[in-house]
């Protein structure tokens, strides 16, 4: 397997998770690179709504740019339900190993968000080292459920 291609983003409520998972990823010898959408402190954009946030890093997903995003806000739903408004593309909000493991074997999500007001951040940090370990199996069962998606999509 060649190494990730990992978006990382967040709004002003998630940006401290952000930059702490950025930079863990930035160190983890399964990411081939980390792409910092923002917000990031001291940019004029530090205020930038969440709903920019997820659909930015859905489209760069869709459009080839990167294999998968990790977003933060406040709960991390607001980050998914934009990210999930590109076809192609399944976000999951996910606090806890057994979600975040099947967001990927069941749903083939490319998207993990979570909540820096909802869990904690070595929680945060840890769900996201386990997350980049999960690769879908397009044979596995799974993969006709995802279908329906995708074909209602008309991906
Ligand atoms: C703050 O704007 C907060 O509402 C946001 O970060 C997020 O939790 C929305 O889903």
């Amino acid at each position: 397997m060649t190494g990730l291609r990992i978006i990382v983003g967040a709004d002003e409520a998630g940006v401290d998770y952000k930059d702490a998972v950025a930079s863990d990823l930035g160190a983890d010898p399964r990411v081939a690179e980390v792409i910092d959408i923002g917000v990031t402190r001291g940019d004029d954009d530090f205020t930038k709504p969440y709903p920019h946030v997820g659909l930015a890093a859905g489209q760069a997903i869709r459009d080839g740019l990167a294999d998968r995003a990790i977003l933060f806000c406040g709960t991390g739903l607001g980050v998914a339900i934009a990210a999930n408004k590109i076809d192609g593309i399944r976000a999951a909000t996910a606090h806890d190993s057994f979600s975040v493991e099947r967001s990927v074997l069941s749903n083939n999500c490319q998207v993990l968000t979570m909540g820096q007001r909802v869990v904690g951040l070595e929680l945060a940090r840890w769900l996201a080292r386990e997350w980049i370990g999960y690769t879908f199996d397009p044979d596995s069962a799974s993969a006709a459920k995802v279908k329906i998606l995708t074909d209602y999509e008309g991906c």
